[in-house]
């Protein structure tokens, strides 16, 4: 993006508005947008305010040390330990409380109270410490969502040893790598994991990288699916033999609040994967307070991130945050569609969930599905909703609050990153007016702008980057082992500004609409058009699940708006059909945003997070070679849509 105007143009109108639900506001955790106001007169204050809520072993000297930019220190002196806080501090009164529903994805099940986490965690704790593991020791965890992953997460935690969560749909190659940089001594993994019914070899996996990982000195294996795998004596351990023949009675290290809680690896759309580090204090006060403000917690609520534990929501969202609220959540194993496309909505029926939180590609599944599946069930105890990962259509965001909310439940979508560690922008449900597509604001204590090219605000309504303009507590420290690309990565466009890498605009009311990555903005005639606004005008019409669009070279207009859509099932496509789309956007936007061709496909080609990978679909428009697919989860479509792509180029008029 170079030249004149602005950064990115932005052309949706606004539609409806929700209020919060009526009467929420008295019982709320926050119920007055008073809590704004105190935040930005003395943001410092606020979060020293949510950080008392933790249970500190010594009190911090300074709440934020800023003398050495960009690498800010949150309550420097102040020492505490992440398992303590998430499970010895609830003993003496919620002991007995649940902290995780656990459903497997076969049809088993288990609830497990605090208590019981806490000597399960002790015991292991002690366990990886005859394996060598101590404080400043580093762990790799490389397993599928069963519930020995919080436990060996906690159980370094209790340490003060960092780990590295590998997600369990990763090659042997990427758990290699990671084990490396990371320097891990032990890998934590399991034997198989479920998921839509396959057995996943996570341990034969871990046998591939361990064969080019000579640091790593131990596997412990959890028992999953009970199957013979292949075992390498004096380096193999079971899990639960070695947590069963260890002592119940581990005290937790007081840690220093900048000492390393964990590192996460992000890939990125280049080059070596980035590992995220976040520290102790900081974070764990970033996680447990914006998990208890925006989803409104409250001691009878049945929480279910279903997120996987493998990416940074599963970390704030599964594990450090609810369990530091003293929480009870839900956690599943395997895929929303085993063994029926009912699964979903069985669990949460079954345990009665009243906050769910989610991410658009899941929510736009579902409805892709049809409305019956979550009608059959009892979901009226639902009264909060969560999205994240990606900008919500307002199309989904609809049909999620009428759908799974009953039509009054509010939507919280959540934008933060891996790099924030914790919710950055967000309604607060019992004060916040909603707007299907906004995150609507900065959470209190959150400072953010949006700019243009020359680091300057840009008018409200106009698109531009969206920047960070004061430390929180929840920041990543560095990238682990690299300062210098922590700096170019995120500091050098905007000295001063932490560079989001997404596109934002402000509106009149200071609501925030993301509009993607800014790599992805198109270039049509000149004007610069972020890729969501024209797939939201897709996902608006009734035959359309999901769509994805790209900007593809074009000799006229600079770029050619190349659109690829998925229909609800049901819905045949055809030529009518496809003019009938390019014309809706139209309408809907604007002639400029009319997409040049349309390809229906089966499916989009999506990160195993599930963001889609524009960038492959620009390969795929533009005839190219594919570039690297490695994070890809559906390796297959990309070739699919190729085909499609070029037996069917141009359509334009
Ligand atoms: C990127 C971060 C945050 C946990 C999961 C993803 C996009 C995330 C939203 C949202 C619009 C969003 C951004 C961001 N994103 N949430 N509510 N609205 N975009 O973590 O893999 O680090 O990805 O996800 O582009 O930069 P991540």
């Amino acid at each position: 993006m170079t030249g004149n105007g602005p950064a990115i143009d932005a052309l949706q109108q606004e539609g409806v508005t929700y209020p919060p639900p009526p009467g929420m506001a008295p019982y709320a955790v926050i119920g007055s947008a008073a809590a704004y106001a105190r935040a930005e007169a003395d943001p410092i204050g606020w979060w020293e305010e949510q950080a008392h809520r933790l249970q500190w072993d010594s009190p911090w000297d300074v709440a934020l040390d800023d003398s050495t930019p960009p690498f800010y220190r949150w309550f420097t002196g102040g020492t505490l330990n992440a398992a303590a806080n998430c499970l010895d501090r609830h003993l003496p009164e919620r002991g007995d409380r649940v902290a995780f529903h656990w459903e497997g994805e076969p049809g088993d099940r288990m609830s497990i109270t605090y208590r019981e986490l806490h000597e399960r965690v002790c015991r292991f704790a002690n366990a990886l410490k005859d394996l060598g593991v101590e404080r400043g020791g580093r762990v790799a965890i490389y397993m599928g969502m069963i519930l020995e992953l919080p436990i060996a997460m906690l159980a370094c935690a209790r340490l003060g040893a960092a780990h590295t969560v590998v997600f369990g749909g990763f090659s042997a190659e990427a758990l290699r790598d990671r084990m490396e940089d990371f320097g891990a001594t032990v890998l934590i993994t399991q034997d198989h994991s479920f998921r839509a019914g396959k057995k996943v070899p996570l341990k034969a996996n871990s046998d591939d990288a361990l064969a080019q990982a000579p640091g790593v000195r131990h596997c412990v294996v959890a028992r999953r699916s009970e199957e013979p795998v292949d075992w390498t004596e004096g380096r193999d351990l079971w899990f639960q033999d070695i947590e069963d023949a260890a002592d119940p009675d581990c005290p937790a290290e007081p840690m220093d609040s900048e000492q390393m809680l964990y590192a996460l690896y992000t890939s990125g759309t280049t080059g070596k994967p980035k590992g995220i580090v976040h520290t102790t204090g900081g974070y764990l006060t970033g996680a447990s307070s914006t998990h208890r403000t925006v989803f409104d917690l409250r001691d009878d609520d049945i929480y279910w991130c279903a997120a996987d534990i493998g990416w940074v929501t599963g970390h704030s969202y599964i594990v450090y945050g609810p369990l530091a609220n003293g929480a009870t959540s839900v956690m599943y194993e395997g895929a929303p569609a085993f063994p029926s496309h009912n699964r979903i909505w069985e669990i949460a029926e079954r345990y009665r969930v009243s906050i769910l939180y989610t991410a658009p590609t899941a929510i736009r599944t579902y409805m892709k599905w049809g409305d019956t599946f979550p009608q059959v069930h009892d979901l009226s105890r639902i009264r909060i909703l969560g999205s994240v990962g990606e900008p919500i259509n307002p199309e989904a965001w609809e049909w999620y609050r009428d759908h799974i909310g009953g039509g009054t439940a509010p939507v919280v979508d959540t934008w933060w990153q891996t790099e924030t560690g914790s919710i950055m922008i967000s309604p607060l449900p019992a004060v916040s007016t909603l707007k299907p597509g906004s995150a609507s604001r900065p959470m209190p204590g959150i400072s953010a702008r949006v700019v243009g090219e020359d680091g300057q605000d840009v008018p409200r309504g106009q698109g531009g980057y969206l920047v960070i303009d004061k430390p929180w507590p929840s920041m990543l420290r560095t990238l682990l082992g690299d300062d210098d690309r922590y700096v170019e990565t995120y500091w050098s466009r905007f000295p001063g500004l932490y560079l989001a890498g997404d596109g934002c605009r402000i509106d009149d009311d200071g609501d925030f609409w993301l509009l993607g990555r800014i790599d992805d903005v198109m270039n049509v005639s000149g004007h610069r058009l972020s890729t969501i606004e024209v797939e939201s005008a897709l996902v608006d019409h009734p035959a359309v699940a999901e769509a994805a669009v790209v900007g593809r070279a074009d000799e006229v207009t600079g770029e050619a708006i190349a659109a690829f859509v998925t229909l609800r099932d049901g819905v045949a496509g055809d030529d009518a059909l496809i003019t009938e789309l390019r014309n809706h956007v139209a309408t809907q936007i604007g002639p400029i945003a009319k997409p040049a061709s349309i390809v229906l496909t089966a499916d989009l080609p999506k990160t195993r997070s599930g963001k889609i990978m524009r960038r492959l679909l620009r390969d795929v428009s533009e005839q190219r070679k594919l570039g690297d697919v490695t994070t890809l989860a559906n390796e297959e479509i990309v070739t699919e849509i190729a085909a499609l792509a070029v037996a069917n180029p141009h359509q334009e008029d």
